[in-house]
Order: structure tokens, then sequence, then C-alpha cells
């Protein structure tokens, strides 16, 4: 059975049981600090688990795109050593939100696997959870009980608190699980080892494929658990593990799933990969094996989140998505011998195999792969600088072993790890100390986990049950009361409470824009509100400090200049966005945006820079339906299938429920939650201020709207009335300014030879002025010239013969400056040496410096003291 049909059959069999099936939610999380990626197929539905928000149906399931790379669930350093573990892999996973529990959960997992997927039961396993006295969490009798009746007992195992509870991470839902396992080995293994006593035992053919968990806890901030509201189902499938059973393979690597990365990354490199049934490979096969499936693993990662919206950078999720990519470059780049970009030519394959079902990695096939090539080419010259800086340090290494602290920084700054700088030190002989690496290693870990060190207490909740309303989009002003309460304390921010409203005309960061600011305000006090951001369902309000009394009336205020500009910068962001699709073209499309009240950033597909004239058009583009004062149309709760029939933008990336808010002005059509003008003519102007380039394919535009605007242009012609008035007012400014460039030029290429004449001149004097003292010809002058001057000069003087002394000083700009020049005769015979000599006369003009034996200078400060210190030169030779 294909991969393709596989993922069908999953759907629709839970379509059959009455589950609406929804779309993967996007790889990269937004709105959830305790996550970076999904790393799990409930992550979006979490807030329904707690108890914040209804979703669209009791019943769902879907095929989520989930990386563990990070947190809790991290499996990278493993991927590419075993034949199932994945960044990136697909959940196929069912929910109950209060409405089925174990009963259904178990009895359709068994019907899909054995009957559906006709597994035979005899491969099967599965286990239950067995209790935890220190949680006060009972042995899952329920669960045993429905098993036996599908199951023989002895296929049924107890797992402990470690395999059998599942808990998304630190804090939040969970609950005990009962995980199913598939044993493919040969049946002449089997005979020999059973497969019960191989079960979690990371045998690679022994593997868990499903998990359902019931959900039933909430884990709180102090570790303690806490009912949750309603009993769950969370069920999660590995995609890529139930292909190789069904498949019958004995490798995620050798399904259909692999295969065509696998033949592309053979064919590009001229190396074979073996599959899992051909044994006794030799090491260096082995190796490249390995490689192959770090590469055709992470590219798929990697390419996701791209299309997804993540580009790779140096912070965060970007930061993380760099790291998986590096890691692929380096094993082609030392087991495959890839020395130029061509994990990038694996998105083409991926696009066909995938596009159909995961459409966003078909249509940004170009970005994607842009994208990936520009990151190759720049780590490939990091790695070349790497191994220069490496042969540098072997060259200064006595002995064998280099410190392992240089290993680190090699780690540090170039990316290498540690077994690649081993490997390519072992070819010379070498190694280095591992144990003062890994000290290196985690002093930077505890210095940035203290730096990141973050405490979140529970929520203390005033008014439970209440769903928080946002009534942001039709007033900035409205009655609120507290319904919960929490404080964080960071390194970042120090302590800041998170404040939950019934309602709120706050609106949260989110889209590009910022979070309003204002004012909560009681009978008795007033609170600034410093920031509003989205926590999932929730809007959180930033304050410094509590109300006095948190149960007290009050009324929510926004501020609305602050809003009013950053509305402005908004809608004209809408603007550009068609202006740029209508002069550059379609292919642009957004990939990031930011809005605030002081002006808005824009990040584009687009391959080539805008040029002036391109920039002047969007300008006209935009202030042109700014004149036209077109009339703000905006379409809440829309479905979402009328707002793309009528061609309204949407962003990769972004979740979009079933209906939608659409913003129109004019053609412009865009999906948006934010905070726009009520008509265009409100922007007053738009003024584009720069145009560069952010990553490969992506451009970066910054632009000002409204009193910005003004300030801007009156900024502008004040300086061009400083400039005329600085050129004593010419008619034409522009000519003016030529001129004086003409003229400049002119006067520089004078100075010039005339300085050439001049040294001439002054060798010549100062040669006559050479006196003989103890068969050294010494000098020691002041000369009229800049410090450079002075060292041409030196050098020429000692092309006149050998045991020469010369000490030149310079007071340019009353910057004193000494110059020793001594012939290599006496710095080798004499032992003179002219960094001592420029130090002890630097005392005299009140300062120091130093440079080779044969030649040296030193800065001071005291002009007056060049005098005596040419007085006591003719000390040294004496
Ligand atoms: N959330 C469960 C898991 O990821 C199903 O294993």
């Amino acid at each position: 059975m294909k991969s393709q049909d596989i993922r069908k059959q999953f759907l629709q069999f839970f379509e059959s049981k009455g589950h609406l099936i929804v779309p993967s939610a996007p790889i990269v999380l937004k709105d959830d600090p305790t996550l970076m990626f999904n790393n799990s197929g409930m992550a979006q539905f979490k807030e329904f688990f707690l108890g914040n928000g209804t979703p669209k149906s009791p019943r769902i399931a879907d095929t989520q795109k989930c990386l563990r790379v990070s947190g809790k669930h991290n499996d990278l350093e493993d991927v590419g050593f075993d034949t199932y573990h994945h960044t990136m892999f697909e959940m196929l996973g069912n929910w109950s939100f209060g409405d089925y529990f174990k009963k259904d959960a178990i009895n359709w997992a068994w019907e899909l696997l054995t009957e559906v997927y006709k597994i035979p039961k005899e491969n099967l396993y599965v286990s239950v959870f067995e209790g935890n006295p220190d949680e006060n969490v009972p042995f899952d009798q329920e669960a045993w009980d429905i098993w036996k009746t599908l199951i023989d007992e002895d296929r049924i195992i107890l797992g402990n608190k470690k395999d059998n509870f599942w808990e998304m991470g630190d804090q939040g839902p969970c609950g005990p699980c009962s995980e199913i396992h598939v044993d493919i080995r040969s049946a002449e293994e089997k005979a020999k080892v059973s497969g019960k006593s191989l079960v979690n035992n990371d045998h690679p053919q022994v593997v868990e494929i499903w998990n359902n968990v019931f959900m039933e806890f909430n884990r709180k901030a102090d570790g303690s658990l806490e009912k949750l509201p309603a009993q769950h189902v969370d069920t999660g499938m590995g995609f890529e593990r139930l292909c190789m059973a069904l498949q019958g393979k004995t490798s995620n690597y050798d399904t259909d799933v692999f295969t065509p990365l696998i033949e592309k990354v053979e064919q590009i490199t001229g190396l074979k990969y073996t599959s899992n049934e051909v044994k006794n490979i030799s090491e260096e096969q082995n190796k490249t094996n390995i490689a192959i499936r770090v590469i055709v693993d992470h590219v798929r990662a990697v390419a996701f989140a791209i299309a997804d919206g993540q580009l790779p950078s140096n912070t965060g999720a970007g930061y993380v998505i760099r790291r998986i990519l590096r890691r692929a470059i380096r094993y082609g780049f030392t087991f495959l011998n890839t020395k130029e970009p061509f994990i990038n030519k694996l998105v083409e394959v991926l696009a066909d195999q995938m596009g159909e079902f995961f459409p966003e990695i078909k249509s940004q096939q170009q970005l994607v792969t842009n994208v990936i090539r520009e990151e190759e080419a720049s780590f490939l010259r990091t790695l070349d600088q790497g191994l220069q800086l490496l042969d540098n340090v072997v060259a200064k290494t006595k002995g064998n072993e280099v410190s392992g602290e240089k290993a680190f920084e090699l780690y540090d700054t170039f990316g290498f790890p540690k077994d690649l700088t081993a490997l390519i030190l072992k070819e010379k002989g070498m190694s280095f100390k591992e144990s003062e690496f890994d000290a290196s290693m985690k002093a930077q870990k505890d210095r940035s986990r203290a730096a990141s060190e973050v405490s979140t207490e529970d929520w203390k909740v005033l008014i439970p049950g209440n769903v928080e309303t946002f009534v942001g989009y039709d007033q900035t002003e409205n009655e609120v009361k507290i319904t919960r309460i929490r404080k964080v304390d960071s390194k970042k921010d120090g302590v800041l409470y998170q404040i939950v409203l019934d309602n709120t005309p706050f609106y949260p960061e989110g889209g590009g824009q910022v979070g309003d600011k204002g004012t909560l305000v009681s009978a008795n006090e007033t609170i600034d509100i410093i920031d509003t951001k989205k926590e999932n369902n929730l809007i959180l309000h930033f304050a410094k400090q509590l109300p006095e009394n948190i149960e007290a009336n009050f009324v929510a205020k926004v501020n609305t200049d602050l809003r009013t500009s950053t509305s402005k910068n908004h809608s004209a962001t809408h603007l550009m966005h068609l202006g740029l699709r209508t002069i550059l073209g379609t292919h642009v499309e957004q990939k990031g945006s930011l809005v605030n009240p002081n002006h808005l950033r824009f990040d584009f597909s687009h391959f080539a820079k805008v040029t002036d004239e391109e920039i002047r058009k969007v300008e006209d583009f935009v202030n042109q339906r700014i004149e036209e004062q077109l009339q703000l149309a905006e379409y809440r709760n829309i479905p979402i299938q009328e707002a793309m029939a009528k061609g309204a933008m949407a962003l990769f990336g972004e979740k979009y429920g079933d209906t939608v808010r659409m913003i129109e002005f004019g053609e412009s059509r865009e999906l948006c939650g934010g905070i726009h003008v009520k008509n265009t003519a409100e922007i007053w102007h738009f003024k584009i201020l720069s145009e560069g380039a952010v990553a490969a394919g992506i451009r970066r535009v910054e632009a000002i709207t409204g009193d910005a605007v003004k300030d801007y242009f009156t900024q502008q012609e004040s300086d061009l009335d400083a400039i005329k008035e600085t050129l004593k007012n010419p008619q034409d400014t522009l000519k003016a300014v030529v001129s004086l460039q003409d003229d400049n030029a002119k006067l520089k290429k004078q100075i010039e030879q005339l300085l050439k004449e001049k040294a001439k001149g002054l060798k010549g004097e100062l040669a006559s002025k050479l006196q003989d003292i103890n068969g050294v010809k010494f000098l020691a002058a002041q000369v009229d010239l800049s410090p450079e001057g002075a060292k041409d000069l030196a050098y020429e003087l000692g092309t006149l013969g050998t045991n020469l002394f010369l000490v030149l000083a310079t007071a340019e700009e009353d910057k004193p400056m000494l110059s020793c020049y001594i012939s290599k005769e006496l710095v080798a015979d004499k032992n003179l040496n002219a960094g001592t000599v420029v130090r002890e006369l630097g005392k005299y003009i009140q300062g120091g410096g130093g440079g080779q034996p044969f030649f040296a200078t030193a800065g001071g400060k005291n002009v007056a003291g060049i005098k005596e210190a040419l007085e006591k030169a003719v000390d040294f030779v004496k």
C-alpha cells in the first residue's frame, strides 16, 4: 500500500466514526511561549483540554506535521543512527473532547489496525499504565479490561510513568496512556526471542506505532496534578512507522516516504544507500547510510519549517532550523564528500511527493529551494574558514593534542561539532581533550540557561469558566473585571503580571501588529498596561504591578494615539502588499511583517533588488489609493471559501478557521485580524525609507505613514536648508555640491603631488644631517608630515645605507607621534630595538606604543615633549 493511501485510509476511517477531518496546523507555533514547534498532534488543541474554548466538533482527526527537536521531546541526536526516529514526522491522530473515552478509542484503534490495515494480531502488543502512588494515579484497570476483550492477556504489558503517562511539556494537560507496539521481525527471530521482552527496549523492529492518551489531568507549575473538568482522548500514530509495518519493511527509510529522496541523493553523490535488508555492510557503507538518512530526514524538517514561514536565523526557532540544516550539510561534507550545495535539490522531490496533501511545499518550492541553497553555500564557506583555523591551531600545537577549548571555539563560532573536529584531527594523527571541550560546553549552557530562566506561577482564577471576548474592533474603552492573574519572573524582563479580563478592547500582538498599550482604571487606582499578547486562546495584559483591589470594577482604556498610528501603518501594509504584487509580480508573498506606531516593516519573496523606479511606483500605487479615500469594508465571520473566492490573500504558516475576517480597501483583500483605518485618507501619506535583502530571495522594505511622513519631510527640508546656508545659498544647490566635489578631487591630487615633492626634498635635507656617532648614522628630527608620511620617509632614508638609527617626530593635528627606524645590522649586532626606543621616548610625549625591532611608533598627548624626546634619542647610540 502506498503511503499516500495509508494516510487517506486513516482519515476516512475516523470520518466514518463521526470525526471532523481538519488540516495540519503549521509546524511552527505562534502564541505559545511553552512550545517552539508543534511536537504532537494535540498541541493545536491543548486549550480545549484545559477548558479554554470549544472545538469545532467534539471528534476531530488529522495528520499533523510534527517536529521533535527541542524541549521535552527531542530526538535530533538519534536521527540517522537508527531507522525509526525523525526530526519531522507526521502524526496521525484522533481526538475526543469530552466525548468518547477509553472504550471507543481502544476498540477503534484495534479495528483500524487489524481489520482495515490487516496487521496480524500476533504481531501486536499493547501497554497499560501500572499506576503511580507518588502521583496518586492508580493502575488503569479500565484500559486493561477493554484490551482483555481484544487481545490475549499475555500480550498486555504494564508500563511505568516514563512510558505510559504522557505529558506535552513541563506544564499542561496529561494523562495515562496505552501504547500499541508492532513486532516486524522475521518468524525465525520471533521464535528465538519473544516480542514481549523487546517492547520499550529500543529494538528497531519492535516499535511503538500508536499512543492513546486518556487526558484527565493538568500538570501545574508546582508539579502537582489537578483533575481536568472533563475526560478526553488524544491519540498519535507515527505515520512513517505505520508505513514501515504495512509495506513489509524493517526501516522507515525503506518506505516510499523516503526512497525517492534517497535515490536523488544517490544520483547527486554517485554513492549507494543499502536498504536495511542488506546485512554485514562495511564500516564505510554504514557511515554513508547514516549520512544519507540524516540528510533525507533533515531536509523535510527544514523545508516544511521554511514553507510555514520560519526562515533559518540566529535566534529562537530560526536558529533551531539553521542547526538542523547545518547538521545535514556537515554529514554530507564529511561522509558524502559534498563540497557544493546540494540539499536544496531534494526540495523538488519532496514537493512532488508531498505536494498533493501539503500544498504549501509545492507552491513555495522555489523559495524553499533558494533559502536552503543560500544557507548551504554560506555554511560551506564557514566550514572552509573553520578548517583553516583548525590548520593554524594544529600548526601552533606542540605534541599531538589540541586544547579542548580550541575545539569548543570551533564548535561555537563555526558550528563544528566535536566529532567533526575529532575526525579531521584524527586524519592528522592528532586529537583534542574531550573533557575540556565538555567543560566549556557546560559552562556555556549554564550561562544561557541562567540568562533565559523564567518562572511562571500557576493562574490565580478569580472568575472561573469565563471565555474572554475581544471587543477591540468596535471599542477602545470598556468596563471589565479581572478573571485571572499570574506572576512571571524572568531574567530578561524582571517581574511582570499577566492579567486576563472578562472582555477586552486591547489588541494582542499578532499578524505583525504590536499589542496595545493603555490603562486599567478603577475608582481608586490606575494601572499601566505595557503590552498585550496572546497565549493560545487567552489575551494577556502585561503590567509591572497589580491593582490593590483586583476584584474592583475597571475600565480598560487603550492608548488611542498609539493605536491610531499603528492602524495607519497596518492599512498601508495591505495597500503596499498589493502594490508590490501589481508592480513586481504575483510571486511576491508576505514572509514577515511588523507594524507598530512608528513604522512598518515588510518581508516578501522576490528574487532581485527592488529598483528605485519600482520603489517609486509602489509609493505612487499606495498614495493613489490614499487619495482615492477608499472606505474600509470589514467582513467578520465570512466563510473562508467565500473570502478566497473574492481573491483574499491568505498567508502560509497561519492557521485559519472555517470563518475568517477579511479586510478590504478597493481591490486589496486580505484575511487579517488586525486594526485598520476606516478610510485610507486617514493614512495621509506613505513613504518607503529603505529596501534590502534579509535572506536568499527575500527582500525587506521599511516605510512610514501619517505624521511620521510629515516629520520626515520636515527633517529633510531643514537638512537641505542647512546645506544651502553652508554653501552660501547658491542658485542651484546640486550643481554647487558637484562643483565642490570636483574641486575637492582636484585639490587632493595636487596635495598628493606636493607632498611627494616635499618628501623628496626632505629626504635630501635629512640625509645631509646624518651624524656619525660611534659608527652609527644617527638622526633625530621633527618633520612636518603626517605619521604615514614620516613612516614612508623613514623607509626611504633606510635605503641610503647601513647602520642607520632614525627617530622622526610628527605633530599633525596636535597629536605627537614618534617613529623609530633601526637598520637590520644594528638590531642584530648591537641588540637595539625600535620598540624599546619608542616606549622609552614615548614617556616624554605622554604616550606609548610599540612595533617591531626595526620599526616602531608611539603616539602621545603632549606635543611640548617632542623636543626632549628628540634630545634623549642620542643616548641610545652613545
Ligand atoms: N500526544 C500523544 C503523543 O504525542 C498522543 O504521543
